[in-house]
């Protein structure tokens, strides 16, 4: 890359499939002094928007953030000034409940023609319209064959353009449960590297530890049957509690916090008591569950925004009917059970399940949880704050700090009135590297 680029065009060059590894690898090499500025900033540890904030980058880190005016005294004159003008920066925001590495197509198809490899292939398309939406941290809870394992090492290699991506490897499943490929002919099996069928204590012990030998950072279990798979439920424990409890041991004596699938009541009461950090989907959390969340702290991540991508195109994908039956029973319920424990006070982190609808779409799930009883800044700090304590990494993303990853968003439009104008976000930088640039013509990546 030579002399001077436009920040435009750095965007253009991840957005271009022929672009050559050297210009990435130069586009995304951090400056060591950026002064990012703008009309206002989401403050999301102290849930304030404040006016004329500049933010001090060197390298990937934030190195002073506050009133442009201070911020801007002494610094040095080399120092690259990107000016955002009326624009509302956020920190980057956090994805709890990912599958980055797939998106269905077509059920039958996706099962019978499609191998590990297609989706290896492909994985690394998602993870930069991931990121291109405003999205600098994931955690994917689960992939076939370490797929997401390879794209996080590739992205923190800087080879692919993607997310901060924490990963989960193999999701862990009981047979003809959610993980398991039913309502085939018992005749029909696949040749699979690495099951994420485990039953039993000791078999689930040892798929966490092998989760962890490949470079899982969390361990995911399907404490109850899904909407998305053939088995009849949906919602029914499928774990005992002792398997359950096994999963959350293991992953412990490792380091590893576990994320738990659940829609049903009672499945979501054993995996709470067993002691998971989280709860996905949530969707027919009772009274006691919420309870109990609210006691052991435990944060719940609703996708409550899937359902309508599921009804709406599901069919049209080929899903049989029994599935789509499935996803009637739980969407509204879940939205009303989610307002419910919002409102009584459970932890509530960001997690979409992208990848059941397209990736890159992260952001609509905001307005849905507005819509469903958080107020707008309640939903960026789902985003943000809250998100990065969930994943263990409350220092490092989810709130523009001294010492944070400079990972910033901007928008032109009013987000505290409107959160939906963070769906399309015009500025994304991850790491003080900029990936989108709709704002600014003079937003310079300058030479080495
Ligand atoms: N992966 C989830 C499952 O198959 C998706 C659930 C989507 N439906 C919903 N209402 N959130 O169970």
């Amino acid at each position: 890359m030579q002399l001077m680029v436009a920040g435009r065009f750095a965007f253009l060059i991840f957005s271009s499939a022929s672009a050559a590894f050297a210009e990435e690898t130069a586009a995304t090499k951090p400056q060591p002094l950026t002064l990012v500025k703008a009309a206002r900033l989401v403050d999301t540890a102290a849930g304030v928007v404040r006016d004329n904030q500049a933010v001090l980058i060197e390298d990937e880190k934030v190195k002073a953030i506050g009133p442009a005016a201070d911020i801007s005294k002494g610094i040095p004159p080399e120092t690259r000034v990107i000016d955002l003008g009326d624009a509302t920066i956020v920190p980057g925001l956090i994805d709890c409940h990912t599958h980055i590495t797939s998106q269905p197509k077509n059920y039958y198809e996706d099962i019978f023609r499609r191998s590990p490899i297609d989706y290896a292939v492909t994985a690394h398309v998602y993870a930069r319209r991931t990121l291109e939406a405003g999205f600098t941290t994931v955690r994917d809870v689960g992939a076939g064959e370490f797929i997401d394992i390879a794209l996080r090492n590739a992205v923190n290699a800087g080879t692919v353009p993607g997310p901060r991506i924490l990963c989960a490897g193999l999701a862990l499943g009981s047979t003809g449960g959610h993980a398991d490929l039913n309502g085939f002919s018992p005749y029909l099996s696949f040749r699979e590297v690495s099951p994420s069928v485990a039953d039993g204590v000791d078999a689930i012990r040892k798929a966490v530890r092998t989760n962890i030998k490949y470079g899982a950072d969390w361990i995911k279990i399907l404490a109850s049957a899904g909407v998305l798979s053939e088995e009849e439920s949906v919602g029914a424990p499928q774990y005992t509690p002792e398997e359950m409890k096994a999963a959350v041991d293991e992953a412990a004596l490792w380091g590893r916090k576990v994320a738990a699938h659940a829609h049903g009541a009672e499945a979501i009461k054993m995996a709470i008591r067993a002691g998971v950090a989280s709860i996905e989907h949530g969707s027919l959390i009772d009274d006691e569950g919420i309870r109990l969340m609210k006691e052991r702290g435990t944060w719940l991540v609703a996708d409550i925004y899937n359902d309508d991508y599921i009804i709406a195109e599901y069919s049209r994908l080929g899903y049989p009917e029994k599935i789509i039956e499935k996803e009637r029973l739980v969407g509204r319920l879940q939205r009303e059970n989610f307002r419910k424990a919002a409102k009584a006070g459970v932890k509530i982190a960001y997690g979409t399940d992208a990848g059941v609808y397209p990736h890159g779409w992260n952001g609509k799930q905001l307005g849905k949880m507005v819509e469903w009883g958080l107020t707008p800044m309640q939903a960026i700090q789902a985003a943000t704050v809250s998100a990065a304590d969930l994943i263990g990494w409350k220092a490092k993303v989810g709130q523009l700090t001294t010492g944070y990853f400079a990972d910033l968003v901007a928008v032109s439009g009013d987000l505290v009135a409107d959160v939906t104008v963070l769906e399309k976000p015009e500025f994304v930088m991850k790491g003080g590297a900029i990936y989108k640039n709709a704002l600014t013509a003079d937003a310079v990546v300058k030479p080495e």
